[in-house]
């Protein structure tokens, strides 16, 4: 859908363009910081000037209140990637198709990332980049980020619990937020907590491992590119199995949310132990750059 048919009505949900809300990317904050190396912890808790255990989910969401700045404009395209492709038939995602002109989510982990690595640059800009990965991590696991399809749900209005919404708002926020029954930092480290638990000994200790196959620091794009792939797949199979017509104009707080919950705690576990381990992957290679040789 072009933007040009939107009806104001429509235009005004738009800012909650945002990937998970701040309870699911502060989520991800926790879950990546109950894995990290202790290096990595410090490393980054003096990169985001924060000494406290919540030096990640702190700035888990700065990228969605940037982006709607005027100095953060340009920042708007890196939270997504548009796949053009044909759900519930079809669904994929390509680098050179989908990631358009001005940037998309798997450009900016790369971009962000080189800058991470750079020690050479200011620590402004290292700082931003920082804040930029925390968030761009946890936005390419929510799969109506890796879809163009009504500019990734957001065009589609249904109700949830009753309240108008769009199916983007859904996915980001309301399903979530049900789920766990709040929103402030302190339902994030629970939540966090939960996955935790799950990773370490509960039902996703035998597949974690596999989660970490492929990633690569020094090929971020291939990287970032299969998480966002498989996120995308869950549009054909979850977010809309049987269509938009299926979704439209309905009440998701029923079997749709039911189905929705394990895709959203496995996206959401998946994202932040990635981030543990791209961050540990960072600081090992700084720690590496700034060792002289014996
Ligand atoms: C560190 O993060 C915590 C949690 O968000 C926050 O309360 C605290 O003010 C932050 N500290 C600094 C120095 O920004
Ligand atoms: C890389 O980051 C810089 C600094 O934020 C930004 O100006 C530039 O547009 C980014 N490039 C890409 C390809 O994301
Ligand atoms: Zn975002």
């Amino acid at each position: 859908m072009k933007l040009t048919t939107l009806t104001p009505a429509i235009i005004a949900l738009l800012p909650t363009v945002a990937a998970w809300g701040s309870l699911g990317h502060e989520t991800v904050a926790y879950v990546a910081s109950n894995f990290v190396a202790a290096e990595t912890k410090e490393l980054f808790q003096k990169l985001l000037y924060n000494d406290t255990s919540s030096y990640l989910a702190n700035v888990a969401t700065w990228a969605d209140s940037f982006r709607y700045t005027a100095a953060g404009r340009f920042s708007a395209p890196f939270h997504f990637i548009d796949a053009e492709d044909n759900p519930p038939t079809s669904c994929s995602v390509t680098y050179s198709r989908d990631c358009g002109e001005k940037g998309c989510v798997v450009g900016a982990i790369q971009n962000y990332t080189s800058q991470l690595l750079d020690t050479t640059l200011p620590a402004g800009t290292r700082n931003m980049a920082a804040k930029f990965i925390v968030h761009f991590v946890g936005d390419i696991h929510q799969p109506l980020h890796d879809e163009a399809l009504d500019i990734g749900g957001n065009t589609v209005l249904v109700t949830f619990g009753g309240v108008k919404t769009n199916l983007h708002h859904v996915w980001d926020t309301n399903m979530p937020e049900k789920l766990i029954g709040g929103y402030s930092l302190a339902y994030a480290e629970k939540w966090a907590e939960t996955l935790t638990t799950a990773i370490t000994t509960g039902i996703y200790r035998s597949l974690a491992a596999s989660w970490l196959d492929g990633i690569d620091l020094a090929d971020p794009v291939t990287t970032s590119l299969s998480w966002a792939e498989e996120a995308n797949a869950f549009v054909c199979t979850t977010v809309l199995p049987n269509g938009v017509e299926a979704v439209a104009d309905q009440e998701l707080d029923g079997d749709y949310y039911t189905a929705a919950v394990p895709v959203i705690q496995l996206q959401v576990a998946r994202a932040g132990y990635r981030l543990a381990r791209w961050l540990d992957l960072i600081a090992q290679s700084v720690a590496a750059k700034e060792k002289p040789e014996l």
